[in-house]
């Protein structure tokens, strides 16, 4: 297969892309960022050798996929609240606009499609099970079967020319541009870092694998140069065996490495999503996670100290979105002709 140069970023103004897209840019890739920006436009840097594409995938077209070598389909709702709340949505963009890309992509003359899945599609395994790419899966929410409707929609389109990967990340944790507080680790830290109380979900015993941004970010890299008869038409689980945690035990970490006293408060009904995955997989092919969790607390309590990240609206994924809505329908009840107060 040809070198690869040129990679389409769909979803590239988010959590993770945002984190990615300079990794790509230093490695002298050309990058479209295609994302319709809904948490602002100002995350990624200038560069010459990223353009900026402000579109919605599900109006995805031949020309938007002009050019490009690799495709990373990042565009999604991305949290189980935000795909409850908006169903059909997030079947039209997290499976359908996902598998038309990929297509799409194929059509074009593309060599490879990456898609950032979930290891949330596993949803609650018996304890002592260790799942890996083989194992069946549970998919317990309309985000995690929409996920998996988009592996089996992506997954056969690989042939000779065409690479497909599927990643099916960790629950992911760590500073980015487009910060999460909606995160498990990223929520906890902030909280014990604000106020000194860290939210735990109940029961604490569940199990959940975790993944630093940064660490997946160079999992979706690594997958545009990895030897395609090890990738293509294959399913990675992404993440580590040293950040696979039961939340209890991972709360007490967070605590400890917060620089204040703090204490545990539990919320919510107990979780009935609980996984343990194995990584020997993409291990395997050279890949390793190189952050902590640690790493992560780390890293977002120097940000909050520095005033640099905060935990707004926007910072919650559902909240932001269902703001988005709500000003959306006060304009549209208050505008004439497109105008506010200037006519
Ligand atoms: N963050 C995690 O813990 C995690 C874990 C596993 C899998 N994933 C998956 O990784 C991917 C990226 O996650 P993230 O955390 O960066 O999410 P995110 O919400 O931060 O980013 C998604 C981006 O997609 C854009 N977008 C949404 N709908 C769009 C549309 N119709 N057209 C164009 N752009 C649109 C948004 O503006 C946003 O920039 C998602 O597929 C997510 O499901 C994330």
């Amino acid at each position: 297969m040809t070198e690869i140069n040129h990679v389409l970023v769909t979803g590239g103004g988010g959590y993770i892309g945002t984190v990615l897209i300079p990794m790509l840019l230093a490695d002298g890739y050309k990058v479209r960022a295609l994302d319709r920006f809904f948490f602002g436009r100002e995350l990624l840097p200038e560069d010459d050798n990223l353009e900026i594409v402000v579109e919605d995938t599900r109006r995805l077209a031949p020309e938007h996929l002009a050019g490009i070598d690799a495709v990373i389909d990042l565009v999604a709702i991305s949290n189980d609240p935000s795909g409850e709340l908006f169903q059909d949505a997030t079947m039209a963009i997290n499976r359908d606009s996902r598998i038309a890309c990929a297509k799409l992509a194929k059509a074009a003359g593309a060599k490879r499609y990456i898609l950032p899945s979930s290891c949330s599609i596993y949803g609650f395994q018996e304890e002592g099970v260790i799942s890996d790419e083989t194992c069946p899966t549970n998919p317990l929410t309309t985000y995690a079967r929409a996920n998996e409707m988009a592996e089996h929609g992506v997954l056969p389109l690989a042939d000779d020319t065409f690479c497909v990967t599927v990643l099916r990340q960790s629950t992911v944790y760590g500073l980015s541009p487009r910060m999460r507080f909606d995160l498990a680790i990223n929520g906890m830290t902030y909280g014990a870092w604000k106020t000194g109380k860290l939210p735990l979900m109940r029961d604490g015993s569940q199990w959940r694998p975790m993944v630093h941004v940064a660490d997946t970010a160079s999992a979706q890299k690594f997958m545009l140069t990895a030897p395609a008869d090890k990738v293509n038409g294959e399913l990675f689980n992404v993440g580590s065996a040293a950040n696979t945690y039961q939340l209890g035990p991972l709360g007490e970490i967070v605590a400890n490495r917060v620089p204040r006293d703090v204490e545990i408060e539990w919320y919510g009904d107990p979780d009935h999503r609980s996984y343990r995955v194995a990584f020997d997989k993409i291990e395997a092919l050279g890949w390793k996670a190189s952050k902590t969790a640690e790493d992560g607390v780390d890293e977002i309590c120097a940000a909050l100290e520095a005033g640099t990240t905060d935990k707004t609206t926007k910072t919650i994924t559902l909240e932001w979105y269902k703001e988005l809505v709500r000003w959306q329908q006060i304009v549209h009840a208050t505008e004439l002709d497109g105008k506010m107060l200037a006519l």
